[in-house]
């Protein structure tokens, strides 16, 4: 662990999707690359955190320097969040699966002439939620981040208050803004206080911000 602002500090971060099982062979995801929330990790280990980095499965290599926990499905995310704790700090930025296939079949589910059978969902735990209404568990910060295609700040400050988190991130996922998945993010900080808006920036600017911000809240860094 590097010393500086946020040394002795813990902070959790999700990052990734989560990939939500239908038979053995085929599950329900999305389009998330996980690279903002390891970029988010890294920014923090940098400033000298102990991080614990909780990943759905993405294709990125285990940022040096900190602890990851590799997790398959929003129900073992949650479980590796809850092990994780306590924590100064919380950046969840997964996009978990709002929903799971209800049954997991046991073995691959074949064509057998009657057509498709519908897919009946039931919701996952929401660890952001959770983690926010965690009583004496509750991280000091705990920040969302808001994936929208439309009216992307009106959402993020309804989910600032349904959730019970600090700070929401809002990004505009639009596929026109190749956000999602890309390398570049431009970002709203929803508190309290208002909305800021980012320029438009890489991932890892985008971390490094949030990261000197995370440090300023906590009562230590430069803060922005
Ligand atoms: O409700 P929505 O999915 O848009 O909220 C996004 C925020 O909530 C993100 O911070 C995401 O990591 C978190 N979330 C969560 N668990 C869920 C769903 C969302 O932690 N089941």
């Amino acid at each position: 662990q590097r010393s500086g602002p946020l040394s002795g500090r813990h902070v959790l971060v999700t990052a990734g999707p989560t990939h939500e099982p239908i038979d053995p062979v085929r599950y329900l995801a999305n389009r998330s690359s996980g690279r903002q929330g390891y970029a988010i990790a890294a920014a923090l280990a940098a400033l000298g955190a102990r991080v614990t980095l909780v990943s759905g499965p993405t294709a990125l290599p285990s940022p040096p320097g900190l602890a990851t926990v590799r997790v398959e499905t929003a129900r073992q995310m949650m479980t590796a969040v809850e092990q994780a704790l306590p924590a100064d700090a919380a950046v969840c930025c997964a996009a978990v699966a709002d929903w799971r296939p209800e049954t997991v079949a046991e073995n691959k589910t074949k064509k057998d002439g009657k057509g498709p059978q519908p897919l009946k969902l039931v919701e996952n735990p929401d660890i952001l939620a959770s983690l926010s209404a965690a009583g004496d568990l509750r991280p000091a910060l705990v920040v969302g981040f808001a994936a929208e295609t439309e009216t992307v700040a009106a959402h993020a400050k309804a989910k600032l208050a349904r959730k019970g988190c600090d700070w929401i991130v809002a990004n505009d996922v639009s596929p026109a803004t190749g956000i999602m998945g890309g390398t570049e993010n431009a970002v709203q900080i929803i508190t309290a206080n208002g909305i800021e808006s980012w320029e438009r920036m890489g991932k890892d600017a985008v971390a490094r911000r949030l990261a000197d911000r995370i440090a300023a809240a906590l009562g230590g860094g430069s803060g922005a």
